[in-house]
C-alpha cells in the first residue's frame, strides 16, 4: 500500500486555523467522508487524513487528497514519513482526531489498545480529543462485543457519536447508519468550539448568486428562454428538528416532497434557486443550491442569509414550538414525576419574512389546515402578511404522500385545485408566478 503523494505536497496549517486529523477505516460509508471533508473544508478547518489498509477498498487516496488538498497517509513504516512527518507528529499537529467511519474493528483495536497499523498507532499516542463516528452493519452494532468496547470508549473520554437508524446497504435496518455528514461537520465544530456557519454548508454561498445567476442549472434549454431567467426563488421545505436532548426531538410529518417538487419546477423555468431543507431524505432537484438545516432557528438564519430574492415560498412545516433547554445529558425517567418537558414558540419565519427590509416582491405561505381550509388560510394571510397562500387539507396522508389537493388563496380570492401529483401542483404554482414576476414576452 502506498502513501498518497503529489510531488513535495505537504500542507503546512496556519497556526489560528483549526485542524483534524482524520482517520478513515474500512466500512462501506467511507466514501460519506468525502463529503464530510467537502463540508469541513467550508467551514475553514483543515483536515489531514490517514487510511487504514482495508479503507482503500472503498476509497482511493487520491479523492482525499484532492479534498483536503494534502498527503494521505496510511503506512507507518515509510521511511519518508516518519523522517518528515511520523505518527506522532500526526496526532500532535490536529485539534481533534475524527475516525469516520469507525468500524467494529477499529473501535475494538482502540478499546483495547492494540496499535498494529498507522491509525491505530496515532490513536495510542495521542493526547488530543478523539470522536469515533462508528457505522456498521446493525447485528455488528449490537454485538455485545461491540457495545462493550463503547463502553469502555467512553469511559476512556472518547467521544462516541451515536449512529443513525434506517435502511442499510446490506438490505437489513436498524442503528448502525453513518450520521450524516452534515451532522458530523456540526459536531465536529462544537468540539472545535469552532462556529458553524449554515450558508457555507451548501453548494455556493448566497452572496455569487448575483455574480452568477446561471451557473448550478441543468443546460437542457437556452437560459434567456426561461420565464423565471434572473429571478432568485428561495424555498423552505421539510420539517424542522428541535431537541430536546441528545437522543430526543420534536419534530412532524412533512417529508418535503412539495417543497422540493416545487423547487425543481421554479429550476426548470430558469430561476436562481436556494432551497432551505429540514431533515428529509430527498435528492437535491438539479439546478437547485441547497442549505441543509435542522432547527427553526438555523431555517430562520438560513433565510436571512438567502435574502434577497424576487419570490420566496415558505413550503417548510416549521415546528411552532422547541423545547426551552436543550438538556446537554440524556433525559432520565423519574417514576412517578411527570416529563420535564417546557416549549417555547419558535420565531415566525414567514411573518418575520414580510416585514422584513429586503421583503420578497412575491411572498407565498403554505398552510396545512385539518378544517375550515380557506377560512383558517385567509385569516393567516392577513395575520402574516403575505401576498398568497397555498392551503393544504393534510388531514389525510398528504404529508408524506405523492398528491396534494391545494386551495391558491390571494387578497382576490380563492381557487381551489383538484387533487394531482406534487410536482403538477408544483408547476402550476410556478406557472401563477411567472404570471405575476416572470418574463412572459414571446421570443
Ligand atoms: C463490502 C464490505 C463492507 C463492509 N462494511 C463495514 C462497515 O460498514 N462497518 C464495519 O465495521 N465493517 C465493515 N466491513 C468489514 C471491515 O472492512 C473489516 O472488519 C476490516 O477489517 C476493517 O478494517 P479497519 O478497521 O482497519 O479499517 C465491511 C466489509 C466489506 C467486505
Amino acid at each position: 500500500m502506498l502513501p498518497f503523494q503529489r510531488g513535495c505536497w505537504q500542507r503546512t496549517f496556519m497556526a489560528e486555523e483549526k485542524s483534524i486529523l482524520l482517520i478513515v477505516a474500512g466500512g462501506i460509508a467511507a466514501y460519506k467522508s468525502l463529503e464530510l471533508v467537502r463540508l469541513l473544508r467550508r467551514q475553514g478547518i483543515a483536515v489531514r487524513a490517514v487510511m487504514t489498509g482495508s479503507a482503500h477498498e472503498f476509497v482511493t487516496p487520491l479523492s482525499l487528497g484532492v479534498l483536503t488538498e494534502d498527503e494521505v497517509y496510511g503506512d507507518m513504516f515509510n521511511l519518508k514519513e516518519e523522517r518528515e512527518i511520523g505518527h506522532i507528529q500526526l496526532s500532535r499537529e490536529a485539534d481533534l482526531i475524527v475516525v469516520c467511519p469507525a468500524t467494529a474493528n477499529i473501535l475494538a483495536k482502540m478499546a483495547s489498545g492494540i496499535a498494529d497499523d498507522l491509525a491505530t498507532t496515532i490513536l495510542l499516542a495521542t493526547d488530543k480529543p478523539v470522536l469515533a463516528v462508528p457505522a456498521m452493519n446493525v447485528r455488528m452494532w449490537g454485538h455485545a462485543a461491540t457495545q462493550r468496547n463503547l463502553k469502555q470508549l467512553r469511559s476512556d473520554g472518547i467521544h462516541v457519536m451515536q449512529p443513525d437508524e434506517g435502511g442499510m446497504a446490506c438490505g437489513e435496518f436498524g442503528p448502525g447508519r453513518l450520521p450524516e455528514p452534515l451532522d458530523i461537520a456540526k459536531q465536529i465544530c462544537d468540539l472545535l468550539s469552532h462556529p458553524f456557519d449554515t450558508a457555507l454548508s451548501s453548494g455556493r454561498a448566497p452572496t455569487t448568486i448575483a455574480a452568477a445567476p446561471l451557473e448550478a442549472q441543468p443546460d437542457f434549454a437556452p437560459p434567456e428562454h426561461r420565464p423565471l431567467y434572473g429571478k432568485h426563488v428561495l424555498i423552505t421545505a421539510g420539517p424542522t428538528r428541535e431537541a430536546i436532548d441528545p437522543v430526543r426531538y420534536i419534530a412532524n410529518r412533512s417529508s418535503g416532497r412539495q417543497g422540493f417538487a416545487i423547487a425543481q419546477a421554479a429550476a426548470d423555468a430558469g430561476a436562481e434557486v436556494t432551497l432551505i431543507a429540514g431533515p428529509v431524505h430527498l435528492a437535491t432537484p438539479a439546478g437547485v443550491i441547497r442549505i441543509d438545516v435542522e432547527s427553526a432557528l438555523e431555517m430562520q438564519a438560513a433565510v436571512e442569509a438567502a435574502l434577497p430574492a424576487d419570490a420566496a415560498i415558505m413550503v417548510a412545516a416549521v415546528a411552532d414550538w422547541r423545547a426551552a433547554t436543550n438538556a446537554e445529558q440524556k433525559i432520565k425517567k423519574k417514576g412517578d414525576t411527570p416529563a420535564p418537558l417546557q416549549l417555547v414558540e419558535n420565531p415566525d419565519i414567514l411573518a418575520g419574512l414580510a416585514k422584513h427590509k429586503t421583503r420578497p416582491e412575491l411572498l407565498i405561505g403554505f398552510a396545512a389546515e385539518t378544517e375550515k381550509i380557506v377560512e383558517h388560510a385567509t385569516a393567516k394571510l392577513a395575520k402574516k402578511g403575505c401576498d398568497w397562500i397555498v392551503a393544504n387539507d393534510v388531514s389525510g396522508d398528504v404529508m408524506g404522500g405523492t398528491h396534494n389537493a391545494v386551495t391558491l388563496v390571494t387578497a382576490e380570492g380563492h381557487d381551489a385545485w383538484d387533487d394531482a401529483p406534487k410536482d403538477a401542483v408544483a408547476r402550476k404554482l410556478i406557472e401563477k408566478i411567472v404570471e405575476k414576476i416572470g418574463d412572459t414576452d414571446e421570443r
